[in-house]
C-alpha cells in the first residue's frame, strides 16, 4: 500500500486539515495508550495549536471516526514542536502515522519562511522512535537534553 501522497489513502480513510472534536481526541488518545487529559485541555488545542491534520475512517454503516492525528505547536517564523501523534491501534502499520508526520512536515516546510531553517522538535515515545528516525529526526543529545517540567 503506497501512502506517499494523500490521494492514496485506502478506501474508506480521508485525510483532513485541522483537528478531532473534542470527545474524539480524548478517545484518540486514550485508545492509543496516551496519557489522559481534561476536557478544558482538549478544547485549547484547535485554538493553540499552529497546523494539524487527522485521518478518518468510514467503516461501512457506521459512524465515521478519526483514527489518527498530529499536530504542531508554533510560532509559523522558526520554532515548531510536533505533538500528538497518535494513530489508533486497529489501524496503526498500515503507514497512517508516517503520512500524517510528512504531512505536517511539508506544511511547515511550505509556510515556513524561505530565509531560514525551521527548528523542528518532539519529544518521542518509544513507539514512534523508528518512525521519526526514518523521517530526518536525530536524537538531541547530548548536545541538547530535552526537559519537561515535573515538580
Ligand atoms: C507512533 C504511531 C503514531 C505510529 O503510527 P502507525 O500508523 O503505526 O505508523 P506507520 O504505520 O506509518 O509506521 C509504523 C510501522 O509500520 C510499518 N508499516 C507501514 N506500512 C505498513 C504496512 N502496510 N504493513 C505493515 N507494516 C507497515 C512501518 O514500516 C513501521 O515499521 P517500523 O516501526 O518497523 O519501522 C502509533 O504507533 C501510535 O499511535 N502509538 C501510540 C501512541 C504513541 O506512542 N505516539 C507517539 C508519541 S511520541
Amino acid at each position: 500500500m503506497g501512502l506517499d501522497d494523500h490521494t492514496k489513502l485506502p478506501l474508506g480513510y480521508s485525510l483532513h486539515d485541522g483537528y478531532p472534536s473534542v470527545p474524539h481526541y480524548l478517545d484518540l488518545r486514550a485508545a492509543s495508550g496516551l496519557s489522559p487529559k481534561t476536557q478544558s485541555q482538549a478544547t485549547a488545542i484547535s485554538t493553540g495549536s499552529w497546523y494539524g491534520c487527522y485521518i478518518t475512517y468510514d467503516a461501512p454503516g457506521e459512524e465515521s471516526l478519526p483514527i489518527g492525528m498530529g499536530r504542531i505547536i508554533g510560532d509559523g517564523g522558526w520554532y515548531f514542536h510536533i505533538a500528538d501523534m497518535a494513530v489508533h491501534p486497529e489501524h496503526q502499520r498500515k503507514g497512517f502515522g508516517g503520512l500524517i508526520l510528512k504531512a505536517l512536515l511539508q506544511r511547515i516546510h511550505a509556510e515556513s519562511p524561505a530565509d531560514g531553517k525551521p527548528y523542528i522538535t518532539l519529544f518521542a515515545d518509544e513507539p514512534g522512535r523508528k518512525l521519526y528516525y526514518k523521517n530526518g529526526f536525530v536524537d538531541s543529545a547530548p548536545g541538547e537534553l530535552g526537559m519537561a517540567w515535573k515538580p
